[in-house]
């Protein structure tokens, strides 16, 4: 079983497996998500999940309960 993470703004879609890191599916489709402490308390890698819920992607993987997520990368909000 495979999720397709979709990253915006740039439109990529990578294949992943579930429970895996999203900093490593991102950088599979040369996605870059900036981090800082890789623990989950700098909020340097926040992103986005399509409901606008901010998650900090170092500590999150692909859930199991889905086939497509989406994930925007924090966008500046001037734009
Ligand atoms: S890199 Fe610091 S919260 Fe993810």
């Amino acid at each position: 079983m495979t999720v397709k993470v979709k990253f915006l703004p740039d439109n990529v879609t990578v294949e992943a497996e579930i429970g895996e890191p999203l900093l490593v599916v991102a950088e599979r489709g040369n996605v870059f998500i900036p981090t800082g402490c890789l623990m989950g308390s700098c909020h340097a890698c926040e992103v986005e999940l399509e409901d606008g819920t901010p998650i900090c992607a170092c500590i999150s993987a692909v859930p199991a309960n889905t086939k497509e997520l989406t994930i925007n990368l924090y966008s500046d909000p001037v734009w």
